[in-house]
Order: structure tokens, then sequence, then C-alpha cells
């Protein structure tokens, strides 16, 4: 726990926190926690009642894997595993394994995670050499894949669970003030450049020395964070399986294609999910420019749409691609005895904060004091959630860890997102538009 600060950061009298997921709630716990912070108040505020349906931390499932291309991201998520076994939310924690096989371009990060998983130790990892090594090692009817790797020691954690294990957690603390209400701006003095808080929209105004924005891929909506971080959708499918299914593949490994970043986590409460880790669609939207004094002002990124219901329904492709991965490896559960398909009964577009080489960021804002970002999971953040907050900490008192400085601190210069880097780690195709794809259903319907 981070009990050293930086001289020049002043332990604030408030802080407001703006969004319930991964980083916002682990912040509150890390704050409540840290006897720095014993006269600090805190409140937390989120536009939705805890657990927020449509925040990417809610879900039946996230992989927890060490296995990373870069070694910083292995040795933090290690540490976070060790939690997730042990003190951490254990009673949503399963270790099933997880096998990635990848084929062409992809093949790299697979070689260079394995390289740095192997680094760290000997342990239950098998290299697979062929596809009948794929379908041996992961029970399944056919195989995923033609190489790659599985670490037993990999694990799924049930993502809703633990959030709701946190949030009570916290609340038995007694420190945080959780608020519902929508920010519609900060508060941001234009002489002085300093942020004070942030307005709501039922029309109250929060008040804060310190304003910590963690609002996940709506973060772009309250700050300019062109050529820095991106909404982009991926698609969630959910397969309802019977209890004597969801026996047979209970103890079976997770399964991620990295070539096309489709991948498939054990079953969870009768539910089979698919989804694909992929490059995603954006959503451009105009806004008004939320740092701007002007309401004429505008600017377009992409934002998750404004209707829930957008959300709960996802472009044909997407379901397409998520079935043809179910058909191949589990072809049984896929149809019914009459070939035609099994329904899917809840299909979902969930939003990642990407960042431009899939780095967090975790700032204060280089331009306005009484403010600092806590954001840009890029996919990957859940499996931090024991561990984050007091990272993020660390950072707020001004001692970013070693690992991590020029990685999650204010980009030097914002970039054109079109020469983004990424990871590395994405599957499937390239450069898709929300609306478009949608408009392709609509029209067939
Ligand atoms: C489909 C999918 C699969 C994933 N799989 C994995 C995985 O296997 N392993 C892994 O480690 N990670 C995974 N991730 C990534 C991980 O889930 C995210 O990085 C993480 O949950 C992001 O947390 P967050 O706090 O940034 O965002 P969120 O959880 O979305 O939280 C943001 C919160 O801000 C609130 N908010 C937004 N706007 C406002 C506003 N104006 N006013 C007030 N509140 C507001 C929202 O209601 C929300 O609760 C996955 C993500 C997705 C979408
Ligand atoms: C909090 O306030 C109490 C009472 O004024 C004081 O004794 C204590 O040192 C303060 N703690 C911190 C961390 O500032
Ligand atoms: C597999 O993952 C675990 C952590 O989950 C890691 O400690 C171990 O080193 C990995 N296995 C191998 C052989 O590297
Ligand atoms: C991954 O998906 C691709 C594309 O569908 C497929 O050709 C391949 O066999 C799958 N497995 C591997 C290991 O690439
Ligand atoms: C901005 O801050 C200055 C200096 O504290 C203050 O005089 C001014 O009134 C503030 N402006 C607004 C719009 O609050
Ligand atoms: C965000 O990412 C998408 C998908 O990679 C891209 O098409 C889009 O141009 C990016 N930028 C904005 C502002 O939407
Ligand atoms: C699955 O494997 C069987 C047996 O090898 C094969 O006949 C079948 O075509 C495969 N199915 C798919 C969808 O690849």
């Amino acid at each position: 726990m981070g009990l050293l600060w930086s001289s020049s950061v002043t332990i604030p009298s408030s802080v407001l926190i703006i969004g319930s997921g991964v980083f916002g709630l682990s912040t509150a716990y890390s704050l409540c926690k840290n006897p720095l912070f014993d006269n600090t108040s805190i409140t937390l505020v989120d536009r939705q009642p805890f657990p927020s349906p449509d925040g990417s931390s809610i879900d039946t499932s996230r992989i927890v894997r060490p296995d990373y291309a870069s070694p910083p991201y292995t040795r933090l998520a290690s540490a976070a595993q060790s939690l997730w076994r042990t003190t951490f939310a254990p009673q949503h924690y399963h270790e099933n394994g997880l096998c990635i096989t990848a084929s062409g371009s992809e093949e790299k990060y697979v070689s260079s995670s394995l390289a740095n998983v192997q680094a760290l130790g000997t342990g239950k990892i098998e290299v697979l050499k062929n596809s009948d090594d794929v379908k041996r090692v992961t029970g399944t009817e056919n195989a995923s894949g033609s190489a790659g790797y599985i670490n037993w020691s990999s694990g799924w954690v049930d993502a809703e669970g633990a959030m709701r294990w946190l949030h009570s957690k916290i609340s038995q603390l007694n420190r945080v003030n959780f608020l519902t209400g929508t920010v519609t701006k900060l508060l941001i003095n234009h002489t002085t450049h300093a942020v004070s808080g942030a307005h709501l929209q039922d029309g109250r105004t929060l008040t804060a020395s310190l304003t910590i924005l963690s609002a996940g891929a709506w973060t772009p909506s309250l700050l300019d964070l062109r050529g820095i971080a991106n909404a982009t959708g991926q698609v969630l499918v959910y397969l309802p399986i019977t209890p004597s299914e969801e026996s047979r593949l209970a103890t079976l490994p997770t399964l991620l294609n990295l070539s096309t970043g489709l991948f498939l986590i054990p079953p969870s409460q009768g539910l089979l999910k698919i989804a694909r880790h992929g490059h995603g669609y954006a959503n451009p939207t105009t806004i008004p420019h939320p740092e701007s004094a002007n309401p004429s002002d505008t600017i377009t990124v992409s934002l998750p749409p404004h209707s829930a219901s957008h959300s709960q329904s996802v472009p044909q492709e997407g379901e397409s691609a998520c079935r043809a991965f179910l058909s191949h490896v589990y072809p049984s559960l896929s149809y019914t005895s009459s070939s035609s398909s099994r329904p899917f009964t809840k299909t979902r577009v969930c939003w990642y904060t990407d960042t431009q080489t899939g780095d967090f960021l975790i700032s204060y804002h280089p331009k306005y004091t009484g403010l600092f970002v806590a954001t840009g999971g890029s996919g990957h953040a859940f499996k931090f959630l024991p561990v984050i907050g007091d990272k993020i900490v660390e950072c707020v008192l001004g001692n970013t860890p070693e690992d991590f400085r020029g990685k999650w601190e204010w980009p030097v210069k914002r970039v054109s997102e079109e020469l983004w880097e990424g990871d590395g780690s994405r599957g499937g195709p390239i450069g898709m538009v929300l609306g478009e794809e949608m408009a392709k259903i609509e029209s067939k319907l």
C-alpha cells in the first residue's frame, strides 16, 4: 500500500470518483484502506445504481491470465492471481486453464506470451503442436485450432459476483458516499485550468478537491481523448445449456483463438458465453466538446450508443462469427437434433476503452489541476481488480510504479487511431462501424 507520496502532491480533502467499474470501485476501496486518506471524504457517482448493467465490468465471466507479451503486465497479473486464489472473492474464481491458439500473424503474440510465461517458472503448461493435441487437451468435439499452448494455471472469474463482493466490502467500511447520477460535464475553470468536480444531469453539482474520471468507454464523452482513448464495441452471445451439458463442460479450459479473437469460457449459471476479443465496432458520435465553454463547439468520437436497446442486440456478422466458432468446436451444442441452430438467448455489445498501445491510462491530466484519469482498460483490465486500485492510488500520490512509467502516464502525443499499434492481441475484422453493421441486419429483416 502506497504510504509514500511525492512532495508535489497534496492529499485532497475530498475525492469524487466518476464511474463504479473496475477502475473506479477499486480506487474507492484502496483510498478507504490508505491511512493517508483518513480525513478525505470519498464520493463515488455512477449513472446507474450498482451494478451498472451495461458497464464493462459486469458480466458472467472474465479471463484471468498472466501470459502477456509484456513482462510488467505479466508480473502484475501474477500478483492479482495470487489474490484471486486466496483472499479476493476466491469463491468467484475458477482455475480451468486457458488454451490459446493462433495462425498467421498472431502467432508472434502467442510465442512471446509463451516465452514470458515460461520465464516465470515451470507450471502446468502444454505446448500443442497439431490439431489432435488441441482437441485432446481441450476436450472439445473438434479442435479449436492447429497449434498453440494451454496453461492449466489460468482461470476465469464471475465478474459480476466479484464486483458485488468488492462493493459490499466497501459498503461495510462506511466511508464512501455512493450516489446515482449522470455526469454531464466536468466543472472546469477555463481561467485557472482547474477542475473542481462535476455537473449532473439532474442539476446537482458535486465539488471535490480531486476528481477521478473512470467512466470506462464513456470517458471520451467527458474529456477530449481523441488520439488517446477510443470506445470499441465487442460482441458477446450466450447460449442456454442444460445442467448435464453444464457439468460436462464445467472443468474444460477457456478457448481463445487469437486469429479470430473468438473465445469461449466455461459455462456459468446455465449459460455458455462466446465472445470476440477483436478490433471491434466504432460508433462515431457527435457531441458538444466536453472541454469547451461554448455549447456550439462539437467533436466526433466513438462512444457506446445512447439507447440501451441498441447495446442489447449485435450485428449479424458478429453473431455469425460466434455461431461458427461454437458450431466448429461443439456442434452438438450449436445444433438441435433436427440440425437447426439452438438460439442464443442474450446478445450484447460490450465496450472496450482502447488506447494507442493497449496500456491503461492512469494519470493526472496534463492541463487541468484537480483532475486524474483512470481508464483505458483496452479489454484486459478485469483480472487486475484485486490490485489495480492500490496501483491507481500510488499514481495519485505521484509514485507511478517503475514498471508502468511511460505506459500509464498521459501520452506524449495524440496519435490518429488508424496509426495505433495496439497490443497485438486482437483478431477478426478491422474497421467496422456499428451503425453500418446494424443496418445490414435491419435490411435483412
Ligand atoms: C466483452 C468483454 C470481455 C472482456 N474480457 C476480459 C477478460 O477476459 N479479462 C480481463 O481481464 N478483462 C476483460 N475485459 C476488460 C474489462 O472488463 C474492462 O477493462 C474493465 O471492466 C473496464 O472497467 P472500467 O471501470 O473502465 O469500465 P466500466 O466497468 O464500464 O465502468 C464505467 C462506469 O462508468 C459509469 N458511467 C459512464 N458514464 C457516466 C457518466 N456520465 N456519469 C456517471 N457514471 C458514468 C458506467 O455506468 C459504468 O458503471 C473485457 C471487456 C469486455 C467488454
Ligand atoms: C486526520 O485528522 C486528525 C484530527 O485532526 C489528525 O490527528 C490526523 O493526523 C489526520 N490524518 C491525516 C492522515 O491527515
Ligand atoms: C501458467 O500460469 C501461471 C499463473 O497462472 C504462471 O505462474 C505459470 O508460470 C504459467 N506456466 C508456465 C509453465 O509458465
Ligand atoms: C482460428 O480461427 C481460424 C479462422 O477461423 C481458423 O482457420 C483456425 O483453424 C483457428 N485455429 C487456429 C489455431 O488458427
Ligand atoms: C476561476 O477561478 C478564478 C480564480 O480562483 C476565479 O476568480 C473565477 O471566478 C473562476 N471562474 C469561474 C467561472 O468560476
Ligand atoms: C476508434 O476506433 C475505430 C475502430 O478501430 C476507428 O474506426 C475509429 O476511427 C477510431 N476513432 C474514433 C474517433 O472513432
Ligand atoms: C468435426 O469433426 C468431425 C469428425 O472429424 C467432422 O466430420 C466434422 O466435419 C467436423 N465438424 C466441423 C464443423 O468442422
